[in-house]
């Protein structure tokens, strides 16, 4: 694997890459990598030639400054677990490489989907994604990005901003990858202490069980006793929702056929977990 600082160093040695005729696949990520970070590589492996992964605590994206500085990094381990993995190229910029001074703050319009659950309760935070992940894809301009499920909306947000800006680039999205328990994996669970850790696995508890109970007909009972079973369980939560898959619009009746995804965003003490699962592709129907 070879490690890269500079968006000129990486320039160039893609170029090679792709004069050789070689498709590249990229998974950017913010480190503090575990199996569902790794699923992304494998993926891009199986499909590209070249597999690029980015590793960038991206300052822009945290509303909340603690969280930014609470976020873990393990980059002697990550570097390890990369290169076993078969990672080709890993790019590692500094924060004044990605954002020099006087860098223009650019505003997407991303529309209906940023006013929404992680969009209302993070302002802000899908502007810094997409100010990131643009300059990312212009750095590495690959034929396809890797992304996980695990973050839906953040999916939507960056599938927006690729039209947008008119990257070059297909987004594959790939499965959220669990625990044996049910437990998504995140690089926040590292915080969690051995009790919030058993707590946590409530947030895909609530999932499934919205997934078992659902019927056609008004959505909101399975909503509010998911919420509340949440608090009851100590957590302070965000949302609770039920989504078209498609669009993410809130679904208060559902018709039986419309495709429906779960999705929830919960404190446990200082820790924000989030989750998803897709009740139904509407494809059956
Ligand atoms: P990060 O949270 O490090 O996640 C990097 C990628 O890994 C994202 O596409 C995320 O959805 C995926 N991922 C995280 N947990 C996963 C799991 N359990 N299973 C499958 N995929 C999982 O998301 C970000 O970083 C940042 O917002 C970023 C896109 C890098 C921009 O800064």
């Amino acid at each position: 694997m070879i490690l890269v600082k500079t968006i000129e160093e990486l320039g160039k040695l893609l170029k090679n890459y792709r004069s050789a005729g070689e498709s590249i696949g990229f998974v950017p990520t913010m480190g503090a990598l575990h199996p569902g970070h790794i699923s992304l590589v494998s993926e891009s492996r199986k499909n590209e030639g070249v597999t690029v992964c980015s590793i960038f605590v991206n300052p822009t994206q945290f509303n909340n400054p603690a969280d930014f500085d609470k976020y873990p990094v393990t980059i002697e381990k990550d570097i390890n677990v990369l290169e076993q993995a078969g990672c080709t190229v890993l790019f590692v910029p500094a924060t004044a490489e990605m954002y020099p001074a006087n860098d223009p703050v650019l505003h997407y319009d991303l529309g209906f989907i940023e006013t929404i659950l992680e969009g209302k309760y993070r302002p802000g935070h899908f502007q810094g994604v997409c100010r990131i992940v643009d300059k990312l894809l212009n750095a590495v301009k690959p034929d396809t990005l890797f992304l996980g499920r695990k973050d839906y909306q953040q999916c939507m947000v960056i599938h927006k901003m690729i039209g947008l800006q008119a990257h070059q680039t297909q987004l594959q999205v790939c499965d959220t990858v669990r625990e044996a328990d049910g437990l998504a994996m995140s690089s926040r669970n590292m915080r969690l202490n051995k009790e919030d850790r058993q707590t946590a696995l409530h947030i895909i508890k609530i999932l499934r069980s919205i997934q078992s109970n659902l019927k056609p007909g008004d959505l909101s009972p399975l909503k509010k006793v998911a919420f509340q079973h949440l608090e009851e369980n100590g957590f302070k939560s965000d949302y609770v929702e039920i989504a078209d898959a498609v669009t993410l619009e809130p679904v208060t009746t559902w018709d039986g056929k419309q495709p429906l995804v779960a999705l929830a965003a919960a404190f446990l003490n200082e820790v924000r977990l989030i989750d998803n699962l897709v009740l139904t592709t509407g494809q059956n129907a």
